[in-house]
C-alpha cells in the first residue's frame, strides 16, 4: 500500500445498526449495503453473527448478506463470537470473519460472557477453521484507552492483548476507542506501546467520536504509521454493552479530512451521500422511537 493510500473499514451496518434500540427493518439494511458498495469502499462490515438474545439487532444476519448484491472487489464481514457464530456466517458466504474481545476483563465479560483469556482460547478452533476455509480474520480489540466500568486501561495491556491476538492469526488488529475516551496524547502513548509488538501495517484504529476528537486521533494515529481506519455512514455506532459509547467517526467527514491531509481512500463522496442520507433517515428513525 502506498504511504499515501489510507483503506477504510466501513462499519456502520454492523456497529451503527447494533446500537439502535429500534428495529431496523432487513430491506433497510440491504439498500444500505448496497448503496455502500457503490462508493469505492472495499471492506464493509454487513453483520453480526451474534446470539438473539445478547444483540437482536443483528438477528436478521444471514438474511442480510444473503440478500445484499455482492460487487466484486468488495469484501463483506461479519462479527463473530464463537463458533456457533463462525458457522453461521461461513454457511452464509461470508467473505472475512472478526473475532472481538477486550483490553478490559469487565468490558469482556459484560461483552462476550467470559474473561479475556478464555476468548483467547475460544477464538483458536474458529481461527483454525477459518484457515481451512480460506476465510480471513480480523480481530478486535475493545477499551484500548478506557473501559465504561473500570476506567484507564494500562498501555501495556493493549499491547500485550493485541500481540496475542495477532499470534493467533488475526491479519488485523482493530484498536477499539469503544467510548470515544481517547485523546492525542492517550493515543499516543497507547500507539508508543503496541507497535513494539504489532507492526503499523497490521493496525487499524476504531475510534469511536464521544468528544469529536477522532480525526485528531486519527491524524495522530497517521503519524505512526497507521493507514487502516474504521468509519460508520453518517457517524453511526455504537454498543449496547458499552454504556456512554458514541457513534464511529463519520465516513464522509473521514474521507474529506484525509483528501485536505493528502490521503486518497477510494472512496467517491458524490456516491457516499446516497448512502449517508439513508443511514441519517435510519438514526433519525431510531432516535425518534
Ligand atoms: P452466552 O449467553 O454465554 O452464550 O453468550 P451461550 O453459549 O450460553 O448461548 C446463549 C444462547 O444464545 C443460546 O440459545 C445459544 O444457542 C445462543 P438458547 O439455547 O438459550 O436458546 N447463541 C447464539 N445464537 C446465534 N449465534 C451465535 C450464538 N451464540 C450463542 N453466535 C455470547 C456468549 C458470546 C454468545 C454472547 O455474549 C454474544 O453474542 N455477545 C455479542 C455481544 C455483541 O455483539 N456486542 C457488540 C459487538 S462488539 C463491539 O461493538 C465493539 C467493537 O465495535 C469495537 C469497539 O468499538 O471497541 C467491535
Ligand atoms: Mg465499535
Amino acid at each position: 500500500m502506498s504511504t499515501q493510500t489510507v483503506r477504510l473499514f466501513e462499519v456502520g451496518p454492523r456497529d451503527g445498526l447494533q446500537d439502535i434500540p429500534l428495529a431496523v427493518s432487513t430491506e433497510d439494511k440491504i439498500e444500505l449495503i448496497n448503496r455502500l458498495s457503490e462508493t469505492g469502499l472495499t471492506h464493509i462490515e454487513a453483520t453480526a453473527f451474534v446470539s438473539p438474545k445478547w444483540i437482536p439487532q443483528m438477528a436478521d444476519a444471514a438474511k442480510v448478506l444473503n440478500g445484499i448484491e455482492r460487487k466484486p472487489g468488495v469484501r463483506y464481514t461479519a462479527l463473530v463470537p464463537n463458533m456457533d457464530g463462525y458457522l453461521r456466517a461461513r454457511n452464509a458466504g461470508v467473505d472475512e470473519v472478526a473475532v472481538f474481545t477486550a483490553a478490559s476483563e469487565t468490558f469482556c465479560q459484560k461483552n462476550i460472557n467470559c474473561t479475556l483469556a478464555d476468548s483467547l482460547k475460544r477464538f483458536q478452533p474458529i481461527i483454525k477453521a477459518a484457515n481451512q476455509d480460506d476465510i480471513p480474520v480480523r480481530g478486535y480489540l475493545s477499551c484500548v484507552i478506557a473501559c465504561p466500568f473500570e476506567g484507564n486501561i494500562p498501555p501495556h495491556v493493549v499491547a500485550e492483548t493485541a500481540n496475542a491476538l495477532r499470534n493467533l492469526g488475526c491479519y488485523e488488529i482493530s484498536l477499539g476507542d469503544t467510548i470515544g475516551a481517547g485523546t492525542p496524547e492517550s493515543i499516543a502513548a497507547m500507539l508508543d506501546a503496541v507497535v513494539k509488538s504489532v507492526p503499523a501495517d497490521d493496525l487499524a484504529g476504531h475510534y469511536h467520536d464521544a468528544g469529536n476528537r477522532a480525526l485528531s486521533n486519527i491524524e495522530k494515529s497517521l503519524s505512526y504509521g497507521i493507514r487502516i481506519f474504521d468509519c460508520a455512514v453518517g457517524g453511526l455506532g455504537g454498543c449496547p454493552n458499552a454504556p456512554g459509547a458514541k457513534g464511529n467517526v463519520d465516513t464522509f467527514v473521514l474521507v474529506e479530512r484525509l483528501r485536505t491531509l493528502g490521503f486518497e481512500t477510494g472512496v467517491s463522496l458524490t456516491k457516499l451521500s446516497s448512502a449517508q442520507d439513508l443511514a441519517l433517515s435510519i438514526k433519525r428513525e431510531g432516535q425518534a422511537a
